[in-house]
Order: structure tokens, then C-alpha cells, then sequence
């Protein structure tokens, strides 16, 4: 029996040593992984952009809100290429959300050219919603960038 404990000790040791080391290469990786760091970049970015958006959609300036669905358009090719630290298995769900992403922007960028604001307002809340989804999965820190947990439409 007390073979059996020590043996069971010896391997919950084990465990926190492994998860320790696993957890200081996590955070080495995360900063020199470019990308991660691309991510990083990309995203305050991102909720600049957001922010943009919703200006431009109150004040019914439609070509304000294409110039940022111009600079959105002009990432996701890279977006798609990098790298989440969390869940990073789920590497095809997070390709497939920026598809869904490109797509619903598109949507937005085409009803503003098309002076739709009722249809550009729709839009966007779809967009929104996938900053949300992917963050619910591939976000792991919480509590910054308030902007982007809370994205609203
Ligand atoms: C395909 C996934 C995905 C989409 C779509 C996405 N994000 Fe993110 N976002 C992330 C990930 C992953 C992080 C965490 C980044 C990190 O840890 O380096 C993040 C972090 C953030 C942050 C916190 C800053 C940071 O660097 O951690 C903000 C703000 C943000 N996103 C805004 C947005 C907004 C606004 C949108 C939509 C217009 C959006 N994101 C769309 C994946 C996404």
C-alpha cells in the first residue's frame, strides 16, 4: 500500500513538474512565435477598427465604415495563418471561424458600397459575433481589451 501512495506521490510530482516546465516553453514560445506575436499585433488593431465601425455606422458614414472593412480584408489571409495559444488543436476551427469572419465582412464592406445601412448595421452584428466566437475557444486571457469580450453589435 505505502508502495502504492509513494508511487501515486511520485507521479502527481511528475505531473506538476511537467505542467511547470510545459507552462515556462509556453510563454518562451509565445514570445518568439511569430505567429502568435502577429495575433497579438493584429487584434488591438481589430478592435480599433470595431470601434471604427460603429462610429461610422451611427453617423451613417458608410465610406468610413468600408475603409476599415478594406483594412480587415487586407489581414484575414494572415489571420488565417496564425496561431492561437489556446486550443491550438482546434487549428481547423479556428481557419473555419476566419472564413465565416472574411465572409460576413465582405457582407458588411458590400452593403456599405451599395449605401445599404440598414443592411450594413446587420452585418456588422454578424462580424461581431464571430470576434466573439473565436475568442470564447481561442482567447486565452481574460479581462483586457474589454472591447473585444464584450464586442457588441
Ligand atoms: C479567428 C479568431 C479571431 C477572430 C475572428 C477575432 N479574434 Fe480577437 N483574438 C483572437 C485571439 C486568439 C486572441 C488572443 C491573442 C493572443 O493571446 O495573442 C484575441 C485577442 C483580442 C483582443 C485582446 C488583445 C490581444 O492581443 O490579446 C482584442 C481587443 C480583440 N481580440 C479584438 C477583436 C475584434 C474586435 C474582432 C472582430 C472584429 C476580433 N478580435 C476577431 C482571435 C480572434
Amino acid at each position: 500500500m505505502i508502495k502504492v501512495m509513494t508511487v501515486i506521490a511520485a507521479a502527481m510530482l511528475l505531473a506538476t513538474a511537467v505542467a511547470d516546465a510545459h507552462e515556462g516553453q509556453h510563454h518562451d514560445k509565445h514570445h518568439v512565435d511569430a505567429h502568435m506575436a502577429k495575433l497579438h499585433k493584429m487584434m488591438p488593431r481589430y478592435a480599433k477598427a470595431q470601434v471604427l465601425i460603429v462610429t461610422s455606422l451611427d453617423k451613417g458614414d458608410l465610406k468610413g465604415v468600408v475603409k476599415q472593412t478594406d483594412y480587415i480584408l487586407s489581414t484575414t489571409a494572415d489571420l488565417k495563418k496564425s496561431t492561437p495559444h489556446k486550443n491550438v488543436a482546434k487549428l481547423k476551427d479556428f481557419q473555419g471561424i476566419v472564413s465565416d469572419f472574411e465572409r460576413d465582412v465582405t457582407v458588411l464592406a458590400d452593403s456599405a458600397k451599395k449605401g445599404d445601412l440598414q443592411g450594413a448595421r446587420a452585418a456588422f452584428a454578424s462580424v461581431a459575433k464571430r470576434c466573439n466566437s473565436c475568442h470564447e475557444t481561442f482567447r486565452a486571457e481574460v479581462g483586457y481589451g474589454g472591447a473585444a469580450s464584450e464586442v457588441s453589435g
